[in-house]
């Protein structure tokens, strides 16, 4: 990876109009932030901007709504929050883009803040185009991309609008870039990493490399469900990606070709719905109505041995539907034995990912990983040795 470009930190920012890439795609329920993690990491930089006399105007994506206007992944209810934390006036725009958004950013005040409505409600954003990105580079001076969680996304925001605007890698990024290669270029061996959670679209296709570079790679969440009927088990009615057939046999064989260990769940916990009983099922039991909620306890105890064999663990992606107490337990403990492995045996434990986050901080173990990402995704990608679209545009040519 080159130098990525920094902003001159005496470089006089009054009045100047900063556009920052933020990540505020922060897990949501009933329309309420359940983890604020992501939303957290960014206030200092914020503050920093506001202090200088900048006037900051935000650019997040929430969610995934594919182009299209959707109420419920508006960032409307994340302006209360920044106000509360920054201990001052937000505003907001109900457009992310456009001639009202370049009045606006120009109206509000040095050390104001200005947040934009979702990014992805306009279908540009993700096909990377360029006369958008060209109009949001018009919204300010400079732009900062301090959202290393979706700098693996080759999307206007985070990539293309940086051909528009003078562009910098924000504090955070590099920071979290550095701090990733550092522990896992040398990471001690063996390495295991545990993927979970229900992106198995992104996921499944970065574990064909993954493979090389890991001792064991344990496979639990809705990332599970595709080996487990792979194996030729009913999954009942549990969310899985079509079409992997190949891909998964490709896994197997490059496991198989690299030492790799693949761990996949034994027992399950199943339900008929969310509020529906909990009950432990071995593989072969599960039913056409059952749904695949989290890992049974044979699993979490071959997972415990996994993690006492390591001397690195890497983790992205819940267990189980762990919102909801009963099916937390897999989660849960997975981050309590990380937790107590790294205090007592000087484990080295990196977990990364928005829900995995969430899930980190509500079993109370924020405190218990020698490093935390914000990011998923592009923390997985990182691992892969790839060079993410939204960071090669930041190195110093
Ligand atoms: C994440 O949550 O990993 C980032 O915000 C990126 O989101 P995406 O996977 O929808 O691009
Ligand atoms: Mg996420």
């Amino acid at each position: 990876m080159g130098i990525l470009k920094a902003l001159d930190k005496n470089l006089n920012l009054t009045d100047k109009k900063i556009i920052l890439r933020v990540d505020l795609n922060v897990p949501m329920q009933e329309g309420k932030v359940t983890d604020k993690s992501r939303i957290n990491k960014v206030i200092p930089i914020i503050e920093e901007f506001t202090k200088k006399k900048a006037k900051v105007i935000l650019i997040s994506h929430l969610g995934r709504p594919k182009g299209k206007i959707n109420e419920k992944l508006s960032l409307k209810p994340i302006t209360p929050i920044l106000e509360n934390l920054l201990n001052s006036k937000v505003y907001f725009s109900e457009k992310s883009y456009g001639p009202t958004v370049i009045k606006k950013s120009n109206e509000i005040k040095s050390g104001e803040v200005l947040l934009l409505e979702n990014i992805r409600f306009n279908k540009e954003e993700e096909a990377n185009e360029s006369n958008f990105a060209k109009e949001l580079s018009k919204i300010g001076d400079i732009y900062v991309n301090e959202a290393f969680s979706c700098s693996h996304r080759a999307h206007a925001s985070v990539c293309e609008i940086t051909k528009h605007i003078d562009s910098y890698a924000g504090k955070l990024l590099s920071e979290e870039v550095n701090i990733i290669n550092k522990l896992t270029n040398k990471a001690e061996k063996p390495v295991s990493c545990i993927i979970g959670g229900s992106k198995i679209s992104t996921k499944i296709r970065i574990l064909s490399n993954l493979v090389k570079k890991m001792q064991t790679i344990v496979i639990v969440g809705a990332m599970a469900n595709n080996f487990i009927k792979h194996k030729g088990n009913n999954i009942g009615k549990s969310l899985f990606e079509k079409n992997q057939k190949d891909l998964l046999i490709d896994i197997i064989k490059k496991c198989e070709k690299n030492n790799c260990k693949l761990i996949i769940p034994e027992d399950v916990i199943v339900a008929k719905s969310f509020e529906s009983e909990a009950k432990l099922k071995s593989l072969n039991k599960i039913d056409d109505t059952d749904i695949i909620l989290d890992i049974g306890k044979n699993t979490l105890n071959k997972i415990y041995k996994i993690i006492d064999e390591s001397r690195t663990i890497l983790w992205n992606g819940p267990a189980g539907y762990f919102e909801i107490e009963k099916f937390s337990t897999g989660s849960n403990r997975i981050a309590k034995k990380i937790t107590e492995n790294t205090k007592n045996k000087s484990l080295t434990s990196i977990a990364g990912g928005g829900d995995t986050v969430a899930a980190i901080n509500k079993f109370g173990c924020s405190d218990g990983f020698t490093y935390i990402s914000t990011a998923g995704g592009a923390f997985l990608e990182l691992l892969e040795g790839k060079i993410l679209p939204g960071i090669k545009v930041l190195e110093i040519k």
